[in-house]
This record gives structure tokens, C-alpha cells and sequence, in this order.
């Protein structure tokens, strides 16, 4: 499914924009602030309802408005679909033509996501909550399976959680009947947390040391699951692990406490990585989770690249752009289109921002 148009009002400096994009390779340019990387996130909330930067989707709120909407026309030359995601204080709506969705797991799967932007690096390689989202933003896409077992662990952790603040205060009977029941759900739904979460490694992994090569010949790259507990001793580890928890009020093991570790030839690049390698190991596994929804879900993902060219020198330029596939719908953006190779340019479709919020389209 190719998104062919956008249109969004109150979204971040945006009152009203409308942009249209073309099926292969698409170049957002402009100055800073004029809302380059607000456009991607636009994208990104299209598909996933959420945003690739924060949380909080009051922040995408047009500062002194009270909503925001996103509206994207999907289709193959004409338009097929018309998909809406409205947002205000009351809660979030999303429409694909006149079917409104209660939930992100109802919607989720239309159409795939996959962003990279190098100011988020910093983050990324710090705690490993930040790589876990990004990963499992990445399964949620695969399988409405893993979204709805991930969905059930979260509540039950936070019912968990509270239940361990009530027991701090003496044992209650009552409370820790009802934690042995929360702990017996959450373990089942943490299984199956886990047990995606490395099946879906696994077939990573196996694309992705393919894809890196192409980068960086003499590095092996791949993607540890570092478990805070063994999947069989789950249950077991709860219980040896509950006066602690019950202490510090939180729940200390479980997949919500796992780690993504990225190695080069066997070594912890969040310890040992030098800034390029960081950023190459990064790019090449965002292109590995693009070939892993084209073979999992049989249709590319929309690829969303914020400013990466200004980080590249030009071999490396050259190698993402024959990496880049002809098949995937890429929006990439830049302050500089001198940054970017002419031959991309020429084959792109150029848009440029404007400062207020007018648009030349040239092509
Ligand atoms: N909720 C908001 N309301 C109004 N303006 C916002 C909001 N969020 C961000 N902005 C502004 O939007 C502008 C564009 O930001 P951004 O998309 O990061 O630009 P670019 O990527 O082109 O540099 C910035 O000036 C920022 O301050
Ligand atoms: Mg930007």
C-alpha cells in the first residue's frame, strides 16, 4: 500500500498542511524548524497511532488548539483507503473509511512503519527501555498476537505493582491471594512476550549480519536477548524475588526489564561502539526489520529517514543508497539537499518546506 497523500491540522507547527507523495523515493527539504521531522512523525502516527518520539501525544497538540488530526489517503495510483487518526483531550479515534477502530490492536497492520533518525541514537543506546520499544514497535507490526500478550502483561504488571505497594504496609491476605492469581496471568502472558520477542530475533538476526555486511565487511553484527530471568524459572524467580520487590514497590524481573544488547564481532556496542558504528549498526537494523515485514507480512513498510545524509560521508552515502530498495515507499528529510547525491535527487520526489507553512512542490 503506497501513501499517497497527508493531511494534517493542528499537528505540532502545522495549522493546516496538505502534501502529496510519490510511490518510491521522496525528499522533504527546508530549513530547520520548518517542520521537517513533525511530517515524518505525522507518518509514523498514521500507522502505528503513535509517536516515534514521545508518549505523550499531547505534545503532537498544536500549541493553543485542542486537537490534532492526521489523515492519510493510501491506494496503488488512486486512492483505496482514507485513514484518520483524531486526537484531543477525551482520547484518540482512528478511521479507515467509515470503520472506526476502538484500539490500536483493531487497526494495527494497515500499514507498516519503519523510522530512523540519527538524533535518536543517544537514546537509543542508553537504557534498554528505549530498544526495547523500538523493538517491540517493530514485532507489534508483525503480530497482533505479540501486541495483545504485551497489552495483557503491561496491565497486569501495573496491577502487580500497585498490589506490591498495598503489601508493604503488612501482609494482607486478601492481597496476596489475589498477587498469586496476577502472578500465574502474568507469567503465561510474559511467556509468550518472550517467546515472540526471540522467534522474531531469530529471523532478524538472520537478515540482518546479511544486510551490515554490505556496510561494514569485517563486522558481525547481531541482536542478544539478555533475559532478566530464564524463561522456565520465570514463575520460580517471582517468588524467590517477591520480598525484594515488595520493598522497593516494583516488579524486578520480567520481559519488561530484558534487554536488546546489539553486539559487533561478540562486543556490547552500547560499551564499545564508536559513534559510526553505532550509527551504521542502527541504519542496518532498521532496513533488516523493512525486509522482515516484507517476509513476514508480504508488503513493505513506508521508511522514514530524518536527516541522515548530513551524518554520512559519501561511501557510506553510496552503500544505503543501493541498499535502499526501489520497492520501498522512503521519506527522507534534510536541511541541505547539496548533502545528498544527485543522482538520488534526480530520481526523487522533492518537497520543499517553508517557514509559515507554504509549500512548493516542483515535480
Ligand atoms: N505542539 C507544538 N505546537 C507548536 N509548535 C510546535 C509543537 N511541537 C513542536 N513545535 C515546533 O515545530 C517546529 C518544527 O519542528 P521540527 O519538525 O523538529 O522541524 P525540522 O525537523 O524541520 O527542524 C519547531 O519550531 C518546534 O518548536
Ligand atoms: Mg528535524
Amino acid at each position: 500500500m503506497t501513501l499517497l497523500s497527508i493531511g494534517l491540522t493542528n499537528f505540532r507547527c502545522f495549522a493546516v498542511k496538505n502534501l502529496e507523495f510519490g510511490n518510491n523515493l521522496n525528499i522533504i527539504h527546508g530549513s530547520n524548524a520548518v517542520g521537517k521531522t513533525s511530517l515524518l512523525e505525522a507518518v509514523h502516527v498514521l500507522g502505528l497511532t503513535k509517536s516515534n518520539r514521545t508518549n505523550n501525544d499531547q505534545e503532537m497538540v498544536k500549541q493553543g488548539t485542542d486537537y490534532f488530526s492526521v489523515k492519510g489517503n493510501f491506494g496503488n495510483g488512486e486512492i483505496k483507503d482514507t485513514v484518520a487518526v483524531y486526537y484531543s483531550e477525551k482520547g484518540k479515534q482512528i478511521k479507515k473509511n467509515n470503520e472506526v477502530f476502538k484500539s490500536l490492536g483493531e487497526y494495527i497492520g494497515y500499514f507498516n512503519v519503519v523510522s530512523f533518525a540519527p538524533s535518536d541514537l543517544i537514546s537509543f543506546f542508553g537504557m534498554p527501555g528505549k530498544r526495547r520499544r523500538e523493538f517491540d514497535m517493530a514485532f507489534c507490526q508483525l503480530s497482533k498476537q505479540f501486541l495483545y500478550w504485551s497489552t495483557v502483561y503491561n496491565r497486569l504488571l501495573k496491577e502487580r505493582n500497585v498490589l506490591l505497594k498495598t503489601l508493604a504496609f503488612g501482609t494482607d491476605d486478601k492481597a496476596k491471594k489475589l498477587l498469586e492469581v496476577i502472578d500465574q496471568r502474568l507469567v503465561e502472558a510474559g511467556k509468550n512476550v518472550i517467546q515472540d520477542r526471540l522467534r522474531f530475533l531469530k529471523q532478524l538476526n538472520s537478515i540482518l549480519n546479511g544486510i551490515h555486511k554490505q556496510i561494514a565487511e569485517q563486522e558481525d553484527l547481531t541482536i542478544k536477548y539478555q533475559g532478566s530471568c530464564s524463561l522456565d524459572n520465570f514463575e520460580r524467580s517471582l517468588k524467590t524475588n517477591l520480598d525484594y520487590d515488595i520493598k522497593k514497590g516494583l516488579s524486578s524481573i520480567g520481559p519488561h526489564r530484558d534487554n536488546f544488547v546489539l553486539t559487533i564481532n561478540e562486543q556490547d556496542l552500547c560499551i564499545y561502539g564508536s559513534q559510526g558504528q553505532k550509527r551504521n549498526a542502527v541504519l542496518s537494523l532498521k532496513l533488516a526489520f523493512v525486509e522482515l515485514i516484507y517476509r513476514i507480512k508480504g508488503e513493505y513498510p513506508i521508511l522514514l529517514l530524518d536527516d541522515v545524509f548530513s551524518e554520512l560521508d559519501q561511501t557510506r552515502q553510496n552503500q544505503l543508497i543501493k541498499t535502499l530498495n526501489q520497492n520501498v515507499q522512503t521519506i527522507i528529510t534534510t536541511a541541505t539537499l547539496s548533502d545528498i547525491d544527485k543522482e538520488l535527487v534526480a530520481k526523487a520526489k522533492l518537497i520543499e518546506l517553508i517557514k509559515g507553512g507554504g509549500n512548493r512542490d516542483p515535480k
